[in-house]
């Protein structure tokens, strides 16, 4: 049995989320997590509210809101969110937690502890109006280097160039638009570039690293620049060293720390060790993650983890894939150009969404595309025509001919060979996808089951044996039968919903694993359930209606 922790990024607590959310990161966690559940393996699903940092400090007080309960809020409006998508956490915890505060004090006092944390004056921007120091995004001015205007104070735009916010020409805070003035600090920097050759190392070794992600990161690892993480006056955790109180830690730094922080409480709830999975070699560690926090993921995040030596493991697997374009164009909420997990899920089964979003997400960094007659397209095609249809006229079949129980098969001919060992083949060929993150692939290989039990079944004409020579039709009907029953496990981690609308109609009330569904589930004699429409088509009012919440008209 293997021990997997699978962890899928943290949302901040700051606004909805969106399917663009769910397609990067949270689909493909929660089928990888289901599957390897149904294999047998320790599965700790783990995720939680990330809830520091400038910019909800800042919408907290623009909704006129502690910042607290802005947090608080938010957390329960996710966790609701990934309710409504059956994304099923063991828990789902948060940064602004004990747990989380104790962790991060301990891995800076570790680290300082190890000479990975050093002292600096830094020059920082503040603005006298807000009473406040401006963090990167606070601060807008031209850039140093090429003048473009209205840049953020970390990078350009235009030139691609990196800075600190004091460099900036003619500064302007981004509340009030005043010129902040430049003040001298001292801060704490992370001594990120001490780890570069154990990175290149690690990475170099990890065979289950994404190779385009890879190409990336090691573009960065030759200029790792040391990492400031000291903030002022600050919404996030305060530096447990006398010599900068009242000063606080970046929100990039306690947020990883928030995958363990949210393993202890489970554990606690659970009566487990946490340690099982973060300091046992035996276990692995697999984020899940959207190509937007490359970085904090594959260089900061295990260079913490490496400096603090208290024999954490590093993360086996960091699965990374691109983001979602809604009918071509990037998501924008001020534009209104996004469709919300709620929003989603009024109109539409959310299996339906977990389903046309994996098919469309490839294992890699590329970006895809929700269109929406796309979606209708994929959706009835693929559920209610390949799959849907293979279980209706199975079913319908046994009812009609067969009072209702599965039928004892006769011979097998070279046909129905063929389609016992695809039986047999397909969950090992689809476990090995699924464990290689190839998710896309691995609900193609199933949708390829049911498109060749279609055809199987239109070869083998069954209803021209209803009376004379019936053994042959009962033959089909088994093999028939049992690629549904098998359906209804291959289909749970893609689609958790459908799968138990199947076992239903089967009447299968047994907990199956995964290895199951390549054997014989339904003996003969199983008296199936009663006849239901598993997946029903999407219809074009329905598409209608999110085209209306759109504003895109017809
Ligand atoms: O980019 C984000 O949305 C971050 N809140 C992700 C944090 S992941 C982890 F490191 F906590
Ligand atoms: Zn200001």
């Amino acid at each position: 049995m293997r021990k997997i922790l699978v962890t899928a990024a943290l949302p901040y607590a700051n606004g909805e989320l969106h399917i663009g959310h769910l397609k990067s990161t949270y689909i493909p966690a929660d089928i990888y997590a289901r599957y390897h559940r149904l294999k047998g393996n320790y599965v700790v699903f783990v995720c939680g509210s990330d809830q520091h940092g400038t910019p909800i400090e800042i919408a907290a007080r623009e909704a006129g809101v502690k910042v607290e309960d802005y947090v608080d809020y938010w957390m329960k409006n996710h966790a609701e969110d990934f309710k409504r998508m059956n994304i099923e956490f063991d828990i789902f915890y948060k940064t602004h937690s004990l747990e989380n505060i104790e962790m991060t004090k301990f891995f800076l006092k570790k680290l300082k502890e190890n000479g990975f944390l050093y002292k600096k004056k830094v020059l920082q921007l503040y603005c006298k109006h807000d009473g406040m120091y401006l963090a990167d995004r606070y601060v807008k001015g031209e850039c140093p280097y090429c003048g473009e205007q209205d840049q953020y104070g970390d990078h350009c735009e235009a030139c691609g160039a990196t800075y600190e916010a004091w460099q900036l020409k003619n500064p302007k805070c981004i509340l009030c638009g005043n010129k902040p003035e430049i003040k001298e600090e001292e801060h704490y920097l992370f001594k990120l570039s001490a780890f570069s050759e154990k990175l290149k190392i690690w990475i170099h070794n990890n065979p289950k690293f994404q190779k385009s992600v890879v190409k990336y990161v090691y573009n960065w690892l030759d200029s790792l620049r040391d990492w400031d993480i000291t903030r002022e006056n600050y919404w996030g955790i305060e530096m447990p060293f006398e010599d900068v109180k009242g000063k606080y830690v970046y929100v990039w730094f306690d947020a990883p720390i928030g995958y363990i922080s949210a393993t202890i409480k489970w554990a606690k709830e659970n009566n487990r060790n946490w340690e099982e999975f973060w300091k046992n070699r035996d276990a692995e560690v697999i984020h899940f993650i959207g190509k937007d926090i490359i970085y904090h993921h594959y260089l900061f995040w295990p260079a913490m983890l490496i400096g603090v030596n208290d024999n954490f493991n590093l993360p086996s697997a960091m699965p990374t894939r691109g983001f979602l374009l809604l009918e071509g164009r990037k998501f924008s909420k001020s534009r209104k150009w996004y469709i919300s997990i709620k929003r989603a899920t009024e109109i539409f089964d959310p299996d339906y969404i977990r389903f046309y979003l994996t098919l469309i997400t490839p294992y890699s960094l590329e970006d895809t595309d929700f269109k929406l007659e796309d979606f209708k397209n994929i959706v009835n095609s693929g559920l209610s025509d390949t799959i849907g249809n293979l279980i209706h006229r199975t079913l319908t079949f046994i009812t009609k001919y067969f009072n209702s129980r599965i039928p004892q098969p006769g011979e097998y001919d070279s046909l129905d060979k063929k389609m016992i060992t695809k039986l047999r083949q397909t969950p090992t060929i689809v476990g090995k996808f699924i464990e290689e993150f190839r998710l896309k692939t691995g609900l193609e290989e199933i949708l390829g089951l049911a498109r060749e039990t279609n055809k199987y079944f239109n070869t083998k004409e069954p209803w021209k044996y209803v009376k004379k020579e019936r053994e042959k039709a009962a033959t089909t009907l088994f093999i028939t039968a049992n690629i549904v029953a098998s359906l209804s496990v291959l289909l749970s981690p893609y689609t958790p919903k459908i799968a138990e609308r199947i076992k239903k109609v089967l009447n299968l009330e047994k907990t199956l694993q995964w290895d199951e569904s390549g054997t014989f589930i339904l003996p003969p004699g199983h008296a199936i359930g009663k006849i239901e429409i598993i997946a029903p088509k999407i219809t074009d009012e329905q598409i209608q209606k999110l085209r209306e919440k759109l504003g895109i008209r017809q």
